[in-house]
């Protein structure tokens, strides 16, 4: 009897010892390990005797970018600061490998002009992972609770701007007639074309609800609108479908609301190729790239949004200078900077998806045939040589 017994216990404690053994969590196998942590980059930027600044843009094809590294590098180099800048070619991955890069190099704050904000998540974990600030700069940076500032133009106010000069060249507040106008808005991946669009929509759309405006394509919505890369060849494709398929035989055309410069280059060429009434149309754009300068002057554009880049990398450095140091800054950056121009601190509008982005704000300009000199020229940004070409000052 006690035999059975004792082999009733051991089965039985066998099978205790079985069972119980499937309930404890098995030692992690190599395909299960324990979540992924980040790639710490070794802390090299604290206490190597260097300040290095990483700055980020997005490419070298869009005038713009090319100054904003070149006003970045020079500000921060004035102030002792040693500049590592990449340029990604609009592609997302180059950006992510050339942000880590200098993440490894040392960097000791990264500075941000997003090919795409929400590509950039995991490469800024490990920017936080390295105690690295962040500061998106011009488009915000989104999903993703590390960034720590986003310094930019009021880019709602952008899209203001252009259909306010639409309203204006219409004569849309006393006209009886309706006018037509069409849309080429920004890329879609770019945070900031939303806003330009959306400005530019919430001020013409109680001309379009009284029927004072309409667009004969029909397409009003910021995707169907949408420009990839802000491409001077697809907005001018685009433009050129629309012209043939609802302008055709001298049906009028009054505006085109471009969200920028490149964009506006593709509408005057569609115009210029598939345009047959002989009116006058309205073109908008922004940047106040050299090309569209000489079309402002030309009257083929009627206008641009100028943004003054050397503000924005001026308050970017400020703003730096506060992080380097731990200082989190709000509107005491403003009030201690000898800025001489007006920047606004904004802690309500710029939600990226994980968090509002406190951010610091400039005043873009509406610049056309009639102040072109005094905004362009005479404030020293641009100059003209000997046999009167434009080049942009240093
Ligand atoms: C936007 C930027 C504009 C313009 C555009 C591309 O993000 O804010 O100033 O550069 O990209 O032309």
């Amino acid at each position: 009897m006690k035999k059975i017994v004792s082999a009733i216990l051991v089965i039985a404690l066998v099978a205790i010892c079985f069972f119980a053994g499937s309930l404890v969590r098995p030692k992690a196998t190599v395909e299960e390990a324990a979540p992924v942590e980040q790639p710490v980059i070794t802390d090299t930027h604290s206490d190597d005797g260097r300040t290095v600044i990483g700055i980020s843009m997005p490419d070298r094809l869009l005038e713009r970018w090319n100054k904003d590294g070149a006003y970045l590098r020079a500000q921060f180099e004035k102030r002792g600061y040693e500049v590592l800048l990449r340029y990604s070619n609009n592609l997302i991955d180059t950006q992510v490998d050339g942000i880590l890069e200098m993440i490894k190099e040392g960097a000791d704050l990264l500075v941000i002009a997003a090919v795409d904000g929400a590509a950039l998540s995991d490469v800024l974990n490990v920017a936080k992972a390295s105690n690295v600030p962040v500061i998106a700069y011009d488009r915000l940076i989104m999903d993703s609770d590390v960034v720590d500032y986003y310094v930019s133009f009021d880019n709602y106010k952008v899209g203001v701007l252009q259909a306010e000069y639409v309203i204006r060249v219409l004569n849309l507040m006393y006209t009886e007639e309706t006018k037509r106008i069409e849309f080429v808005s920004g890329d879609p991946v770019d945070n900031n074309a939303k806003f330009f669009y959306q400005g530019a929509k919430d001020t013409l759309d109680p001309f379009f609800k009284d029927g004072k405006l309409v667009s004969l394509s029909g397409q009003l919505g910021f995707y169907e609108t949408s420009t990839s890369q802000w491409s001077t060849d697809l907005a001018q494709q685009r433009l050129q479908i629309i012209l043939n398929s609802y302008y055709p035989d001298n049906v009028r055309l009054d505006a085109v609301l471009c969200a920028n410069d490149s964009t506006a280059l593709g509408a005057v060429r569609a115009l210029e190729s598939d345009y047959t009434s002989a009116n006058h149309v309205a073109v908008t754009g922004q940047d106040a790239d050299i090309a569209n300068i000489y079309n402002i002057i030309e009257g083929t554009q009627g206008m641009t949004v100028f943004k003054a880049l050397r503000e924005e990398s001026v308050v970017t450095v400020a703003l730096g200078e506060y992080l380097l140091k731990g200082i989190y800054p709000g509107e005491e950056l403003i009030s201690s900077s000898d800025f001489d121009f007006k920047c606004s601190f904004n802690t309500t509008d710029y939600d990226n998806g994980k968090k509002i982005v406190s951010s610091y704000l400039l005043e873009p300009i509406t610049v056309t045939k009639d102040n072109i000199e005094k905004q362009l020229f005479e404030s020293g940004y641009y100059r003209r040589n000997s046999a009167g070409l434009i080049y942009a000052a240093k």
